[in-house]
């Protein structure tokens, strides 16, 4: 065999992965290989493999024998609308995608020279957790993937795809990263198992409902995306990294729009209902102010009520963070706090303004929110804010009531711009409750209580709960009518383009975890 068919015969050895059978069964279980996974990430012909040719070196239980060149994983570079990102993709025909040694030096190869390169890196994740016949081996290569997950944190982006199993303290990794997208119906997570559980807690559960893309997406928190393919997988994490910069040093790419800047919406005056009580929905106010009406939501299913995405804003990458008054009422709770923290803390990581829409009556009241810690997860939110230094500009679109109006990007705590709306209400608390607390015992004592109530009510909100006590103080900056929210917020974020901010010096603060 001459140099030329031995390097043919390795590769063609590499392409097939685990072979022509557990390819079938792979796509017969509905899900892409590796290959196809990462050549749908890649603009077409850019993939460029690194190590194709390493395999493992376990000589125990036979393994000696089965060599597969690339050793269950294809790793690489390649570019995304013509930038450059770093991938990895778990081949499960290959022992089950489980992690080797040499595996994981691959992985580790791709994860150093992204951050060298400042790139982004995906983990398109398949796979069976550590390799069994390895042992400490593999605990290992997975210890020096965390940690390379973790100095990559707030470098470059960090996403992971789940798409197929993730189990045991393999999950980990992605938990590090930025942002979790799950297939539905073929990707799971769970750090200990059905059958684990049916035996410690005599819980029974499938695999679906522990650790299923809806059960991670809705409930723990733990994904940030759930999708139906690996197809629609793929060209949303195309789509997410369009809204992303490479690195922390560089900006977010600019993307031409045809959307005017200074584009009025009248209907817009009459979205938030006169009835403080009455719920709108926040996300017809995002939709009609971002270019084109294109908002990529983060985090859709979880803490529905407060509202975090991408969108832009005359051709700007931003983050929106937005109260939703029709769930809670846009009240804050813990899930909330914590969800918003999080993104408050990527945008500001990597550059990216940061654009709030407050509508929010307080903090969730009640016995189980104090006892899980709604002060620490409330503290999360104000921490991230008070701490971010990319621009920062808030609107007030009604309530911005006590803690809850400190906490949301207020002027007090470094945001740039503030906004509010003629009808936005800005006090300790609602008229109501502040009415009930400061006149308990004239009310007591009036002949017509109820009478007394709606003149105190109507007096408080004409004196306090408006926003002209802020705007005759600066703490907001303009109040503007609902219809020029668009051009306002760009006039803002345009002359935030050489924002210069920083904290003071420290190794690191301490967010209240
Ligand atoms: C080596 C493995 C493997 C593993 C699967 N395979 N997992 N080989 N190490 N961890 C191999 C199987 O032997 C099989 O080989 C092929 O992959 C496909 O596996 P199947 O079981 O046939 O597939 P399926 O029925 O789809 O089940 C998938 C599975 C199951 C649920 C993932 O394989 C499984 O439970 N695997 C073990 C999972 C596990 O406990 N891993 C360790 C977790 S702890 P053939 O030759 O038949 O195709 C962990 C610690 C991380 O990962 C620590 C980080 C700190």
């Amino acid at each position: 065999m001459t140099p030329q068919e031995h390097l043919a015969e390795l590769e063609r050895r590499a392409e097939l992965g685990g072979g022509e059978e557990r390819l079938r069964r792979q796509r017969e279980g509905g899900k892409l290989t590796a290959r196809e996974r990462v050549d749908l990430l890649f603009d077409s012909g850019t993939f460029e493999e690194l190590d194709k040719l390493v395999t493992h070196r376990c000589r125990d239980f036979g393994m000696e024998k089965e060599l597969v060149p690339g050793d269950g994983v294809v790793a690489g570079h390649g570019r995304v609308d013509g930038r450059p990102v770093y991938a990895f993709a778990q081949d499960f025909t290959v022992f089950g995608g489980s992690l080797s040694e040499t595996n994981a030096a691959k992985i580790v190869k791709v994860m150093d020279l992204a951050m060298k390169m400042g790139a982004p890196v995906v983990g398109l994740n398949d796979s069976g957790g550590a390799r069994i016949q390895e042992g400490v081996v593999s605990l290992a290569g997975y210890a020096d993937i965390f940690l390379r997950n973790t100095l990559a944190s707030g470098v470059v982006p960090q996403i992971s795809a789940i798409m197929g199993p993730c189990a045991g303290g393999a999950v980990y990794s992605p938990a590090i990263t930025d942002f979790n997208i799950m297939v539905e119906g073929t990707s799971y997570m769970f750090v200990t198992g059905p059958d684990v559980i049916k035996t410690v807690t005599h819980e029974d559960v499938t695999k679906e409902a522990l650790g299923g893309a809806m059960a991670h997406n809705a409930t723990s928190g733990v994904a940030h995306f759930a999708v139906p393919s690996d197809r629609e997988c793929i060209l949303l994490i195309r789509e997410l990294l369009r809204y992303l910069p490479s690195n922390n040093l560089d900006g977010a790419p600019r993307v031409a729009t045809t959307d005017p800047v200074d584009r009025e919406d009248a209907a817009l005056d009459a979205l938030v209902p006169e009835q403080p009580n009455q719920p709108y929905d926040m996300h017809d106010l995002i939709h009609a102010v971002v270019d084109d009406g294109r908002f990529l939501e983060v985090h859709q299913y979880f803490a529905q009520n407060i509202i975090c995405g991408f969108a832009r804003l005359g051709s700007r990458s931003v983050g929106i963070v937005a109260n939703q008054p029709k769930v809670l009422a846009g009240c804050l709770d813990i899930d909330a706090s914590v969800k918003a923290a999080r993104f408050v803390r990527f945008c500001d990581a990597f550059n990216i303004p940061i654009i709030t829409f407050e509508d929010v009556p307080g903090f969730l009241p009640g016995v189980r929110q104090e006892h899980g810690g709604i002060i620490r997860a409330g503290a999360k939110l104000l921490y991230a804010y008070a701490e971010a230094t990319v621009p920062k500009i808030t609107v007030i679109t009604r309530k911005a009531y006590g803690g809850a109006y400190c906490v949301m990007a207020s002027k007090h705590i470094r945001t740039d711009f503030n906004f509010a709306y003629p009808m936005a209400e800005i006090a300790v608390m609602g008229p109501e409750g502040a009415v009930n607390i400061l006149y308990r015992r004239e009310l007591q004592q009036a002949e017509d209580p109820a009478a007394k109530r709606a003149e105190l009510t109507q007096e408080f909100r004409e004196k306090l709960a408006n926003p002209f006590v802020a705007a005759s103080r600066g703490y907001v900056d303009e109040v503007i009518a609902p219809r020029m929210t668009r051009a306002k917020l760009i006039a803002a974020l345009a002359s935030c383009d050489n924002k210069r901010d920083k904290n003071p010096p420290k190794k690191h603060g301490n967010i209240p975890l």
